[in-house]
């Protein structure tokens, strides 16, 4: 037995001998030169003069001390491009100041056939459009182009992009709808194009996307309902769609859900009441400020609400605050301001902390920490 064990750690060593050798072999083998011409190609309509990031992209070694890429260690293929204007790397320590390339990407990426990884974050400069052309780019894992001043629209057809996980098209000028094509990406995790110019409605059956966590669309003119189909994604965690056009009312569903923290529908036209559901949901973070909801604060709340903020302002609701509410667990930050709300302000807890700006331009609120009642 022991002699067992001491024969395969001895073959374990060779074996990381033998990936040690592999591993440096790749440093003296050349990459594709086809790849090699295409990341030139790509390099050529860039221009970064404060960092010198392109410096290093001279030499046949394009898989070996080019910045940014990356290469599959077993075929020398490029596997990835990650460029980001805002880094720790040392090679920006050198310049003060960064997020300078300007440009555009270069349908030449598309050739690089085994990209899995792009990552062209943060520079600013970078204008132009996305290539339609990386919709062939199959082995596609994470496209990042945040923070960038991109237009044009998102590929008709990105929904050929099966393994795509990480899809980030925030801070830009992407025009134009959310493709439908996109319901297809069921490996997608994270969608996020939040402050573009997207228009259109949510695909209908966005729901489809089972794996995605993070769906952030907030700062666009995206109008339509809330697809009922988002209720079912077990895994939706962050759900941002403020600052929009979305009308119709929120679906009580939404309450239902098992991860979901986040809620950010604030500064659109989403009307009806709030469900009362909301009130002991999974939900910590709910902003509905400046809408067009009516009805009544849900007299809902129990020992399950736990709300880091808690902001209902700017919307049309009446009645009392409910008396519930002291039974919420925790309830951060309140903001029922600009509303016609009417009655007694609840003693207790989370009132003790709050000031009378949570409560202001209400019709007729009264109690601590506003002014008393009287009789
Ligand atoms: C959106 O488009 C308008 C014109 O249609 C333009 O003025 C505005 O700058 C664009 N916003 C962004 C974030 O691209
Ligand atoms: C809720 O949204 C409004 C409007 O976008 C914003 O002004 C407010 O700061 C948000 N509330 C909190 C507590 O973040």
């Amino acid at each position: 037995m022991v002699a067992m064990k001491k024969s395969f750690v001895i073959a374990l060593c060779n074996v990381v001998v033998v990936l040690h050798f592999v591993g440096s072999s790749t440093v003296v083998q050349a990459c594709t030169p086809s790849d090699r011409a295409a990341l030139l190609e790509f390099r050529a309509k860039l221009k970064e003069p404060y960092i010198g990031v392109f410096d290093t992209w001279k030499g046949q070694y394009c898989c070996n001390g080019w910045y940014g890429v990356s290469c599959d260690p077993n075929t020398h293929r490029v596997a990835g491009i990650t460029l980001r204007g805002e880094s720790e790397d040392p090679i920006f320590q050198r310049a003060k100041r960064s997020g300078l390339m300007i440009g555009s990407i270069s349908p030449a990426i598309c050739k690089l056939t085994s990209l899995s990884t792009i990552i062209i974050a943060d520079w600013k400069g970078i204008s132009g459009g996305i290539p339609n052309c990386i919709t062939n780019l199959l082995f596609l894992r994470v496209v990042d182009l945040v923070g960038n001043r991109i237009s044009g629209v998102i590929p008709a057809n990105i929904g050929r992009l099966q393994r795509l996980k990480v899809l980030n098209f925030a801070d830009n000028q992407i025009s134009g709808g959310i493709p439908t094509s996109i319901t297809r990406l069921t490996s997608l995790s994270h969608l996020d194009l939040r402050n573009n110019n997207v228009t259109g409605v949510i695909p209908v059956d966005i729901g489809r996307l089972k794996m995605l966590s993070r769906l952030l669309l907030t700062g666009n003119k995206i109008s339509g309902q809330i697809p009922e189909s988002l209720t079912r994604i077990y895994r939706l965690g962050d759900l941002e769609l403020a600052m929009n056009r979305i009308t119709g009312p929120i679906p009580a569903s939404l309450g239902k859900m098992s991860v979901l923290a986040t809620l950010n529908l604030d500064g659109n036209l989403v009307s009806g009441e709030i469900p009362g559901t909301l009130m002991t949901s999974s939900i910590s973070n709910l902003n509905l400020s400046g809408n067009l909801i009516v009805g009544q604060i849900p007299n809902t709340f129990g020992p399950r609400s736990y709300f880091t903020v808690l902001d209902l302002s700017k919307n049309r609701l009446k009645g009392p605050i409910p008396a519930s509410i002291t039974a919420a667990s925790f309830i951060g930050h309140l903001d029922v301001s600009h509303n016609h709300l009417c009655g007694k302000i609840p003693a207790g807890s989370p009132f003790d902390r709050l000031d009378a700006t949570s409560f202001a331009y209400n019709d007729c609120l009264c109690g601590k920490p506003l002014g008393n009642c009287g009789k």
